[in-house]
């Protein structure tokens, strides 16, 4: 992993109540698992960054408020790198 991709998963705790620590989801709470190719609401790192900022339908919540960009950048780029792990190595 990249010193970004450690930096981001320091902050993905704040994700991890839902999301899981190891960000596989939680099925009780409709949280998706991140880790898995399957992405619900758009693919790559722009509509991860969108998501964390904005959230979903009431039920991700928005951190834009809590969350600097480029704590935001930081995060998406290590959820990312969860499933794609190898991918973001190549780049
Ligand atoms: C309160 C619970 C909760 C927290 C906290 C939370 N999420 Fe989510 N997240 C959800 C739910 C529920 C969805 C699915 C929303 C939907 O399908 O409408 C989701 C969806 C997502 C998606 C889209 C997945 C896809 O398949 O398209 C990403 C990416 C994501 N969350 C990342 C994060 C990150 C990063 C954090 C920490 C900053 C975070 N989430 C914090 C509940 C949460």
């Amino acid at each position: 992993m990249t010193p970004a991709c450690l930096a981001g998963k320091a902050k993905f705790v704040a994700c991890a109540a839902c999301h899981g620590m190891d960000g596989k989801g939680n099925p009780a709470l409709g949280a998706p698992n991140l880790t898995d190719d399957v992405w619900l609401h758009g693919w790559g790192e722009n509509a991860i960054v969108s998501m964390i900022s904005s959230g979903k339908v009431n039920q991700m919540p928005a951190q834009a408020d809590k969350l600097t960009t480029e704590q935001i950048h930081v995060l998406a780029s290590y959820v990312w790198g969860l499933s794609n792990g190898s991918k973001l190595a190549a780049k």
